[in-house]
């Protein structure tokens, strides 16, 4: 009787250790989750700016296209945005320009540049939409954007001959964003 009173109590005795491990054990779990730093909203609001000037961009080249270049002689949406780009950097809004992701570019200075460029372009061809990094220049962060480009209509091949062996929806390029994070 006595043995069986011990045991019980043993077994018991076991029961809450493993019981009271697996609370605490959930404890630090949930303490874990507060303790994670917090989002870095600043950075999402940016993440926010390039989605939304990107889909405007992007749509206007598409109007563009659709509408206004009927000939490989015509104003290329990609000529008209490159002065659109320009003018925008101007007032210090932003930096964006086309890149090329084919290694046959129509200009050279649509290359790739080394550092963050390269890298993204290569991230993209790998299949992802879009790729970011966040630097920091004279104290100041700025998010460094690249989103893919693909061969979004039949027109874009008459002035862009290597597009034509490019697989569907792989990239061909891509817009390359600098925005400056406001903190
Ligand atoms: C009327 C001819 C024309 C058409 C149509 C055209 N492009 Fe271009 N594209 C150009 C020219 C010219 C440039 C170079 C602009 C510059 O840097 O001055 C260019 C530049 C680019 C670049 C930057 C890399 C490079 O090749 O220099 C990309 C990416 C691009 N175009 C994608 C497209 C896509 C996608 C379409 C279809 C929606 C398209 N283009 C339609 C003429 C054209």
């Amino acid at each position: 009787m006595v043995r069986r009173v011990l045991m019980s109590g043993l077994i018991l005795g076991a029961c809450v250790a493993l019981l009271s491990t697996i609370v605490s054990n959930q404890g630090t779990a949930e303490e874990a989750k507060k303790k994670a730093p917090p989002q870095d909203a600043a950075v999402e609001r940016a993440r926010r700016e390039v989605r939304m000037l990107d889909d405007i961009y992007k749509t206007a080249v598409v109007l563009v296209t659709e509408h206004y270049v009927k000939t490989d002689s015509d104003l290329a949406a990609g000529s008209a945005f490159k002065v659109l780009f320009e003018s925008v950097a101007k007032k210090g809004w932003h930096e964006a320009r086309l890149v090329d992701a084919t290694g046959h570019p129509y200009s050279d200075l649509n290359l790739p540049k080394e550092g963050f460029e390269k890298k993204a372009i290569a991230e993209l061809l790998a299949g992802k939409p879009s790729y970011d990094q966040v630097i920091t220049e004279d104290g100041k962060r700025y998010l460094l954007a690249a989103t893919a480009i693909p061969v979004v209509m039949e027109k874009c091949i008459m002035c862009h001959e290597n597009y034509r062996t490019v697989e569907k929806g792989k990239a061909v390029g891509a817009i390359s964003y600098k925005v400056p994070v406001q903190e």
